[in-house]
């Protein structure tokens, strides 16, 4: 391994650490969360998350409902895949 290959690794490491990931946030949420409703409370008229702090309470309301004990990281990532997709708040 030369030290550019290396620096590559390091640098694709840190990327994907440090963004959320709305695939895997995606692929959580289609596993665990369709259950009790779908994705249409996200976009209903009167749905009541306003915001993108309301939407990390709710997510983790829901998440400890189901018991699937999460890291953060997978609830920043289903975060990022329900604002990105259905509330977009930025
Ligand atoms: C045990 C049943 C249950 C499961 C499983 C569940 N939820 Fe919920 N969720 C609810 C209920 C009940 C509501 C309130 C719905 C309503 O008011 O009609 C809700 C509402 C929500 C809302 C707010 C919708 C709005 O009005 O803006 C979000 C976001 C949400 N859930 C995310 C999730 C996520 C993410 C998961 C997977 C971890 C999940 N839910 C799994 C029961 C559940």
């Amino acid at each position: 391994m030369n030290k550019i290959f290396l620096a590559g690794l390091l640098l694709a490491l840190t990327a994907s650490n440090t963004r959320a990931d709305i695939d895997h946030g995606k692929k959580l949420h289609d596993e665990q969360c369709t259950e009790c409703h779908d994705s249409s409370v996200y976009t209903r008229e009167n749905h009541f998350v306003a915001s993108r702090e309301a939407l990390l309470k709710q997510v983790n309301r829901c998440e400890l409902n189901v018991g699937a004990q999460w890291f953060k990281e997978d609830v920043d990532d289903v975060v990022e895949y329900l604002d990105k997709t259905f509330y977009k708040f930025k």
